[in-house]
C-alpha cells in the first residue's frame, strides 16, 4: 500500500514535469515566430538608433514610425537592414545624409520579424511580409 502511494507520487511528479517542459518548449517555439520576437529583435538591434518608439534621433537618424519612406520602400527594407545605406534620404519631407551600417549577421527570420514589427507598430499599418519574400529580396540586393 505504502509502496503504491510512493509510486503514484513519483508518476505525478514525472507527469507534472513533462507538462511544464512541454509548455516551456511551446512558448519558445511560439516566441520565435510571434511579433513579440520582432519587438525584442528590433529593440536590441535598431532601437538604439531609431528609438524604441520608432521616432528616430533628432536630425541624425530618420524615423520608422509613420514614415513615408518605410511605407513606399517595402521591397527595399530587407536589403537596407542587411547591407545598410548611405547618402541622402528624405523621410517625411526631411533630408538626412548619414550612414547606416548593415546588420549582415541577422537571419532571414530575424529580418522578417523586424519588418513585420515595424510595419505593425506605432500606428504603422504597412502590411505583412513572409520569410520567403524576404529571402527573394535579399538575393536581389543592389
Ligand atoms: C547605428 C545606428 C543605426 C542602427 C543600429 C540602425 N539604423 Fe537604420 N538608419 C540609420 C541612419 C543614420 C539612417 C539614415 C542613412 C542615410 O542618411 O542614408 C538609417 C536609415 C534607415 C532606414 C531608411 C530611412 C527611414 O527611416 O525610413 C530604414 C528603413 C532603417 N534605417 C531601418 C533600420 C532597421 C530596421 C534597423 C535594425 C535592424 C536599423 N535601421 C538599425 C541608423 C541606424
Amino acid at each position: 500500500m505504502e509502496e503504491e502511494k510512493k509510486e503514484n507520487k513519483r508518476k505525478t511528479v514525472i507527469i507534472a514535469f513533462a507538462v511544464l517542459a512541454g509548455f516551456y518548449l511551446l512558448t519558445k517555439v511560439l516566441n520565435s515566430i510571434s511579433p513579440n520576437a520582432g519587438k525584442q529583435t528590433y529593440e536590441l538591434h535598431c532601437g538604439g538608433c531609431h528609438g524604441n518608439d520608432g521616432k528616430g534621433l533628432g536630425g541624425i537618424v530618420p524615423p520608422l514610425a509613420d514614415a513615408d519612406w518605410v511605407k513606399n520602400h517595402q521591397d527595399d527594407l530587407a536589403c537596407v537592414i542587411k547591407n545598410g545605406m548611405k547618402g541622402e534620404v528624405t523621410v517625411n519631407g526631411k533630408t538626412y545624409d548619414q550612414e547606416m551600417l548593415g546588420l549582415p549577421y541577422l537571419s532571414e527570420i530575424q529580418i522578417t520579424n523586424i519588418i513585420n514589427y515595424i510595419n505593425s507598430s506605432w500606428g504603422n499599418d504597412y502590411g505583412f511580409v513572409k520569410v520567403q519574400t524576404v529571402e527573394e529580396q535579399l538575393k536581389k540586393c543592389p
